[in-house]
């Protein structure tokens, strides 16, 4: 794991739109794995900036509410379309979101599989993290190898997420996800965290002991995952000096 600490959402922000730019530069065919949530809006919109090729690129997108429609305003179809995707020269159909409103759940989610699949896998996988330690929608005790599938969503996910509904009783408790194995198998993993309150989740996920009780810490696994934060995301982690040394000391080779 390689975690990377600066000062604010916008810097931490900066580093991954490199990331990605440099991907898209050497891989202009690349797949990419997209999260929504407060925490990608800075990230979106340092991307829409760069005017970037998309024009061959293909994403799939990590959940969708269970019975909204891609209309809904609080669909992460209409998110994605209105935070990314109307702003780059992505075609329509190399966007892919799980289909909220799909009536064949398990069989649907098996095609979204295979079109991730069909696709070469993916190149990099964004991802946020959920204060009780989720990615994508995988709660605490999803299987560590799970697969796209249907997740009821926890209270404390259903909290964090009232300010863009409005209400609690409003959040769905419903969700497809991509599965933890799914997001495992991509080649690239950058996971971003902002704010204080994501400080106990990230420290459980990066120092603590890999258990499904904190979804995000399989990232321990993977052999490049980065975890990039803002300073006050940092607070709780034991080894904050060493990543900030480890970080400002790379040799060039490694600098994306
Ligand atoms: C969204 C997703 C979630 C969010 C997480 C953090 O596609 O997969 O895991 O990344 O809930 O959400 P924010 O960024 O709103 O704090």
């Amino acid at each position: 794991m390689e975690i990377i600490i600066r000062p604010t959402p916008e810097a931490a922000s900066g580093v991954t739109a490199n990331l990605i730019a440099r991907l898209l530069h050497d891989k202009p065919n690349a797949v990419l794995g997209l999260a929504t949530g407060d925490t990608v809006v800075p990230l979106y919109r340092q991307l829409v900036a760069m005017k970037l090729d998309w024009s061959r690129v293909k994403t799939f997108n990590l959940d969708e509410y269970v019975g909204l429609s891609p209309e809904h305003p609080q669909s992460y179809h209409s998110f994605m379309w209105e935070n990314l995707f109307q702003h780059l020269n992505i075609k329509k159909e190399s966007v892919y979101l799980p289909d909220g409103q799909a009536t064949d759940i398990p069989a649907y989610c098996a095609l979204y599989e295979e079109s991730i699949r069909e696709a070469g896998g993916i190149d990099l996988q964004l991802l946020g993290i959920g204060t009780d330690g989720h990615i994508g929608f995988n709660e605490p005790t999803s299987s560590l190898v799970s697969r796209t599938r249907i997740k009821t969503l926890t209270e404390q996910t259903r909290a964090d997420k009232v300010p863009s509904f409005g209400g609690q009783d409003q959040v769905p408790h419903h969700v497809i996800t991509m599965g933890v194995g799914t997001i495992m198998e991509a080649r690239q993993i950058a996971l971003l965290a902002f704010g204080r309150n994501k400080a106990q989740a990230v420290a459980d996920a990066v120092e603590g002991p890999i258990t499904a009780m904190i979804p995000a810490s399989i990232l321990q696994m993977h052999p490049t995952a980065k975890i990039v934060l803002d300073e006050p995301a940092a607070v709780q982690l034991k080894k904050a000096d060493y990543y900030r040394w480890v970080y400002n000391h790379k040799p060039d080779s490694q600098r994306f």
